[in-house]
């Protein structure tokens, strides 16, 4: 057996049948992996990557494995391992795995580092930290790393960050900011799955209530849609006068968090920022408010000063943490201010993760192949793989579209005709 530390191997059954289920989804990962299994591009390279261990994910560590690659896998969150996946992985996959749902800080990072042993070529992070846990305590082990990719836009801000110190060892290539990754994953993706994250645990009615949600990037863009299409009052918050104009001209009300605070029955960040609900908001809040975050780290909620003001907490269904301030007023925070959407729910559905793994897997192919002409940088996704794998995706659903003419491309490329 592979070494791996997971919840319990006999889920492993389970786990095969509900991976089995997702790849359905995923047809781009799938013609990816055929290819690969044949042309072995990423042979004998060692693999590191730091994921949320889901259904999703084990397709795309088949797909590396496939391709030639040592994987090891481990959490990139503590609370959104799907342990059945995660034994399967191990059991029926041969591939190694470092997670279990709800482990502690401490574990978590363990598991990171157990990851590490294996010695990385490539690094696959989503939210930086095994980038951050190489640069600052295991960096022995720099010395053979090729490159890497990034998987969200928190993880992204950080290695920029890295980059502009001169701390970066190694080139990064940027997934998310592929069309092909947030324009689906961030907004359809995170928009459908953290609505299911608050329904799963709260069952509350989401018509009629009202929604605040704080940020308005592509992923607050998809859950305000998917708010407002559920029947919400939806109103936005957010710090950017471009993105707050466009969200007044999508049709959302627009306010401070301090004036949303005192209306909202429902609040959601999605701003990669810390304190996006501060302590001045928990007094405000209308009895019962219920806050969730689905931004990649626990930060944006002031949870800690949550807890100094209320004389009393418990559980009150799975994932809904009672609060009760000593005025005797009730917040609910859900899934401990961790992403609702994987914590409560299983994350985004496969069919926009087919899109997002797929610049995973092909940018892991670009990397082996071209990292020696690359700086120790954050690049974005070349855009020829962005494309092959919209043209990929639009195959897969049976979509065809039109191309331009001998006439209208020469027309492109002049400027002397006018009107
Ligand atoms: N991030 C958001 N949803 C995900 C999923 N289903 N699998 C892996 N990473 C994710």
């Amino acid at each position: 057996m592979v070494k791996h530390d997971v919840k319990d191997l006999g889920l492993a059954k389970k786990g095969k049948l509900r991976i089995e289920w997702a790849a359905q989804e995923m047809p781009v990962l799938k013609s990816i992996t055929e290819r690969f299994s044949k042309e072995k591009p990423l042979k004998g390279i060692k693999v590191v990557a730091c994921l949320h261990v889901t259904t999703e994910t084990a397709s795309l560590m088949e797909t590396l494995k496939a391709g030639g690659a040592d994987v090891a896998l481990c959490a990139s969150n503590p609370l959104s391992t799907q342990d059945d996946a995660a034994a399967s992985l191990v059991k029926n996959s041969g591939i190694s795995v470092f997670a279990i749902k709800g482990e502690d800080t401490k574990t978590y990072y363990r598991h990171i580092k157990d990851a590490l042993s294996l010695g990385p070529q490539i690094t696959m992070d989503d939210g930086a930290d095994v980038v951050s846990t190489l640069h600052k305590e295991e960096k022995d082990l720099l010395r053979n790393v090729i490159g890497g990719t990034e998987e969200t836009t928190t993880g992204v801000i950080r290695l920029k960050a890295m980059a502009a110190d001169g701390a970066l060892q190694y080139p990064i290539i940027a997934v998310n900011d592929a069309f092909t990754k947030h324009l689906f994953d961030n907004r359809y993706g995170t928009g459908q799955s953290t609505m299911d994250g608050i329904i799963r645990a709260t069952n509350r009615l989401i018509a009629g209530s009202v929604f605040v949600v704080c940020g308005y990037g592509w992923c607050g863009r998809g859950v305000a849609m998917r708010a407002k299409g559920m029947g919400a009052r939806v109103i936005v918050t957010e710090i950017d006068p471009l993105k707050a104009l466009e969200a007044t001209m999508d049709g959302f009300e627009m306010m401070p968090i301090k004036e949303a605070a005192k209306i909202g029955d429902i609040f959601v960040t999605a701003t990669g920022d810390i304190n996006v609900i501060s302590k001045d908001c928990f007094p405000v809040m209308k009895d019962g408010a219920i806050v969730c975050n689905t931004g990649h780290f626990n930060v944006e909620i002031d949870i800690e000063s949550l807890q100094k003001m209320s004389k009393a907490k418990r559980m009150i269904r799975d994932f809904v943490e009672e609060f009760t301030l000593k005025s005797g007023k009730r917040i609910y925070l859900l899934g401990e201010g961790r992403l609702i959407n994987l914590a409560a729910a299983e994350g985004h559905p496969s069919a926009v993760m087919d899109m997002s793994f797929a610049n995973q897997a092909l940018c892991a192919e670009f990397m082996v192949k071209n990292a020696k002409k690359l700086e120790k940088t954050v690049y974005s996704v070349p855009e020829k793989i962005d494309k092959e794998i919209a043209r990929l995706k639009l195959k897969a659903m049976g979509i065809k579209i039109d191309t331009l003419t001998p006439e209208q491309k020469k027309y492109l490329q002049s400027w002397e005709m006018g009107t």
